[in-house]
């Protein structure tokens, strides 16, 4: 049997939660350890009524899953660090190395990962670096995150350039799919038709990327915008703005800020 304790019920703890009841396995046991109601909202009735308020609750657990956020992890970390016993620890905490996490009564083994929400559907794209841990332990860290998505071991300084990258990551494309799904209005198209496909543009783009990565993006760019054609016109719109230059500052800000956040609680 594997205990889980995730200790937090926000948006990240829901996604992860939901990944992993995808494919609930027998041999497992979840306990949800919450600060207050404020998030109730996100939860069914049938698990809210499980949850558990009382930090020392982690006593007994084989994973525990840290989803608070910096601003709260210095407090939670003092709350429960006399209760984890053996547990293995992972943490999403953006910007929170794994010194600070050691420094913070973490002794055990640790895995610091930077998940995004789509694990919800068992797609997040996760990174992961590994602390004290054997490989045992490892590699049951590593399935169960990886039960939320395809997981890749990074070291620990490309953390927080990858949370821009990929812990961010979903709330830009997000956006641009808003903005598209707008632009559909605004020319007549139906939202909830556009919505799907765009969503499957995006997706069929991302993976033609993906499959044919021995090929620069700018011979894709070419093959699409033919001489005189639609996409030129699209191109010279978005370069005239500085698209992708905008998109650089967003990303190089988005990880000062985990730094940020990291040195600052
Ligand atoms: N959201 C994402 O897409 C994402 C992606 C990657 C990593 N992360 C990381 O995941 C962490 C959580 O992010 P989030 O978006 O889920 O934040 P969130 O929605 O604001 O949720 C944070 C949760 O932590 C709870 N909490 C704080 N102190 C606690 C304590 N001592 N005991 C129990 N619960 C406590 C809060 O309780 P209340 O309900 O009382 O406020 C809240 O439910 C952050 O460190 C973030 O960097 C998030």
């Amino acid at each position: 049997m594997q205990r889980v304790a995730i200790v937090g019920s926000g948006h990240l703890a829901h996604a992860l939660w939901e990944g992993w009841h995808l494919n609930p396995l027998p041999s497992r046991t979840f306990s949800l350890i919450v600060r207050s109601d404020a998030h109730r909202h996100l939860w069914d009735d049938a698990v809210w009524n499980t949850v558990v308020y009382d930090p020392s609750a982690v006593k007994g657990h084989d994973v525990v899953v840290i989803a608070v956020n910096p601003k709260d992890a210095a407090t939670t970390l003092t709350q429960l660090h006399p209760h984890l016993e053996d547990a293995m620890v992972i943490s999403p905490i953006a910007g929170w190395s794994i010194a600070k996490l050691r420094a913070h009564g973490i002794s055990g083994p640790l895995v610091r990962i930077m998940p995004n929400v789509c694990a919800a559907i068992g797609a997040s794209t996760t990174l992961a670096t590994f602390d004290g841990c054997d490989s045992a332990q490892q590699e049951a860290l590593e399935a169960l995150i990886g039960e939320c998505g395809p997981v890749t071991v990074v070291e620990e300084s490309l953390m927080d350039p990858y949370t821009a990258l990929v812990g961010s990551g979903p709330a830009y494309i997000f956006l641009l799919l808003e903005a598209l799904i707008a632009s559909g209005e605004r020319l007549g198209a139906d939202a909830g038709r556009t919505r799907q496909l765009v969503s499957s543009m995006v997706e069929g783009a991302a993976r033609l990327a993906r499959h044919r990565s021995n090929e620069p993006l700018s011979t894709w760019i070419e093959q699409v915008a033919s001489p005189g054609g639609t996409t030129e016109a699209l191109l010279a719109v978005l370069n005239q703005a500085k698209w992708p230059h905008l998109i650089q500052d967003a990303i190089v800000a988005a990880s000062l800020r985990a730094q940020e956040l990291g040195a600052k609680t």
